[in-house]
């Protein structure tokens, strides 16, 4: 590792306290004016590091750079998150994943950006990403489980970040079935899962999980439609997160949450913070608007729909879109 690269990572495990230089000079095994330099170095690629006198170097509440180093410092998995992609700026996040992992990327490989500039949500949508707002990862997984399993992937993350978020801000965070997540009512939080197929089609090759979520206020960069329905993590809680503590903690309780897919476990967790259950909802089903009653979530993360005669479907994921609580 370069003295930078050893700065940033000693630094951040400083958890908020200054290290004095002479302390950094012999834990990197380098001059005192070397890691001056470092220091300098970080400031002018827009770490902000805050220097005191009589006490150190630490690295400011308000950096809000992202970098492998600040989220490889926090992470505490066996095989998401050993190899980090960080890019300024990115068509899309998940585009990039499918390209890598076509050419054989690992699995656990994880790619995140500052912006994007062709963000893509569910159903052909965009997902706006302006510089320095959100969050804009992907996770390639290489899961050996069938094809049917692999459609719990979307629930299962939408647990394990719903409970990275709620650690990192301290407030809670609903789900709205199947991968939106929700504070206070409106979505900061969306998740596009795509999957590419084995050869003989039982099995998955790998999948990639994207992951956006609106950390600081943006509201400029929204429609007005946005306004409405969206938020950020900063304009519901004042909090301002730091963007690489989040992403290593998503990548912590990811790894927990796809090892629960195939017993199931975390789907308990997924119901008690889903919101359309208990509502009269409106869902496209198979290209046909229809009004259920949503009773609940299944063992297999289908939504349990009771229609006005009586009949109940469970719905997948694939087979209906656009749930909406019907007012
Ligand atoms: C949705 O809300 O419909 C899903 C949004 C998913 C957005 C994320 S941001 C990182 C990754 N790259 C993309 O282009 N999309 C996903």
């Amino acid at each position: 590792m370069n003295v930078k690269d050893s700065l940033l990572e000693t630094l951040a495990k400083a958890d908020g306290r200054y290290i004095s230089g002479a302390v950094l000079a012999e834990k990197l095994g380098v001059s005192r004016s070397a890691v001056w330099k470092a220091v300098k170095s970080l400031e002018n690629e827009g770490f902000i590091i805050d220097a005191v006198k009589s006490r150190g170097y630490k690295i400011s509440a308000e950096n809000n750079r992202i970098s492998c180093r600040l989220i490889s410092a926090f992470l505490d998995t066996e095989s998401l998150g050993k190899k980090i992609i960080v890019r300024d700026e990115i068509n899309s996040t998940n585009t990039l994943a499918k390209e890598l992992a076509s050419a054989g990327a690992e699995h656990g490989t994880v790619i995140v950006a500052d912006m994007q500039t062709e963000g893509r949500g569910r159903l052909g949508r965009t997902f706006v990403s302006p510089k320095g707002k959100g969050l804009y990862m992907s996770i390639i997984i290489r899961p050996d489980f069938s094809i049917e399993t692999a459609s719990l992937i979307t629930s299962a993350v939408a647990c394990g970040v719903a409970v990275a978020v709620e650690k990192i801000c301290g407030h809670e965070v609903k789900i709205k079935w199947v991968n939106d997540l929700y504070m206070n009512g409106r979505k900061i939080c969306g998740i596009l899962t795509e999957a590419s197929l084995g050869m003989e089609m039982k099995s998955l090759d790998y999948a990639v999980i994207g992951i956006g979520i609106n950390v600081r206020s943006a509201e400029e960069s929204f429609s007005h439609d946005l306004r409405i329905s969206a938020t950020s993590i900063e304009d519901e809680t004042s909090v301002k997160p730091d963007r690489n503590r989040l992403c290593a903690e998503i990548i912590n309780s990811l790894e927990k949450y796809l090892s629960e897919i195939e017993t199931r476990n975390f789907i308990n967790e997924y119901r008690r913070r889903e919101i359309l259950t208990g509502n009269m909802i409106t869902a496209n089903v198979n290209g046909s608007t229809i009004t259920a009653f949503a009773e609940g979530i299944d063992g297999n993360a289908n939504l349990i729909a009771r229609f006005a005669d009586g009949t109940v479907k469970h719905l997948s994921s694939g087979e209906a879109n656009l749930c909406r609580v019907t007012e």
